[in-house]
């Protein structure tokens, strides 16, 4: 569905993306994981022709980014990591100027923001301007329009960003109820927890690199399955174990307090790399 080969972009000085490789699969769920500045959106804007490659390949649908350009462009939509609704008109205005963009007729693009409104539990909203709407209406209604054209891939750049937990968890829903739908998706994001609880595979990316791929339970499995936060010389340190008997014995040993926890992904990231995914 989308495939990626030494994907490189220089900007100036700047390796943005440095031979970055990866597949997802029909149907998948691909987190691109990695702090300020990795490469994370770059990345996007690449494969969805927003900026071009300084090298390697890439392929959505079977049809090439750059050589077959525009039918690679009908494949996906788009969730920017910025909001570029048009704020002074409706909900139904940008969602139906999105479908003319596509060519939809007017009675299709009629039953699809019906649809999609529904779906992301906006219709009784779908009069009103834009800036009127909350932060998490705003991205909610970025998703509903750039389903609009039924892509087969749907490319969401931090789609949660400074959303408060709640609407963030309903977000999340939304997204899976998308993937149930039959749809690829490509995310990216800081939160782990977001890859953790969304994501089939992971992609750690660092300084346009990818330093780490796999299932979020593969990567969790290769930590451990316990973890004890403790300090250690005034620092903050966590210890993994393989099972709850090894750290019942470490616990047994021990003095001073402690936390006894299941791993996360974030340990797993922590001890693969030596970093934490946040800055
Ligand atoms: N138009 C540009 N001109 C010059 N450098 C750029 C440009 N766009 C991105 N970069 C650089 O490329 C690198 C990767 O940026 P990118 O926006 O892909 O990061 P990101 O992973 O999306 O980060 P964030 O989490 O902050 O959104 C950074 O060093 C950035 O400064
Ligand atoms: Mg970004």
């Amino acid at each position: 569905m989308i495939r990626v080969e030494g994907l490189k972009k220089t900007y100036r000085h700047v390796h943005a993306l440095d031979e970055v490789s990866f597949c997802v699969k029909p149907g998948e769920l691909f987190a691109y994981l990695g702090p300020n500045g990795a490469g994370k959106t770059t990345t996007i804007r690449i494969l969805t022709g927003l900026t071009r490659l300084s090298g390697g390949n890439a392929w959505l649908n079977g049809f090439h980014i750059e050589r077959d350009s525009l039918r690679a462009k009908r494949q996906f939509g788009l969730v920017m990591q910025s909001i570029n609704l048009d704020q002074e008109l409706t909900l139904l205005e940008n969602m139906d100027i999105h479908g003319r963009l596509y060519g939809m007729k007017k009675a299709l693009r009629r039953i699809r923001i019906r649809e999609l409104l529904g779906y992301v539990d906006l219709m009784s909203r779908k009069d009103t301007i834009v800036k009127r709407l909350s932060g998490g209406m705003k991205r909610r209604l970025m998703v509903a329009r750039a389903l609009m054209h039924s892509p087969k891939i749907l490319f969401l750049d931090e789609p949660t960003v400074g959303l408060d937990p709640g609407i963030r968890r309903r977000i999340w829903g939304l997204i899976k109820q998308i993937q149930h739908s039959g749809t690829t998706i490509f995310l990216t994001t800081h939160y782990i927890e977001e890859a953790e609880f969304l994501a089939d595979r992971v992609a750690f990316i660092d300084k346009g690199k990818i330093a780490a791929l796999d299932t979020p339970a593969a990567f969790m499995a290769r930590t451990g399955k316990w973890a004890i936060d403790l300090m250690q010389d005034g620092q903050m340190k966590s210890v993994y174990f393989k099972d709850r008997k090894e750290a019942d014995t470490f616990v047994a040993n021990h003095r001073g307090s402690y936390t006894l926890r299941r791993v996360n992904l974030e340990d797993a990231f922590l001890s693969l790399t030596g970093k934490k995914v946040k800055n």
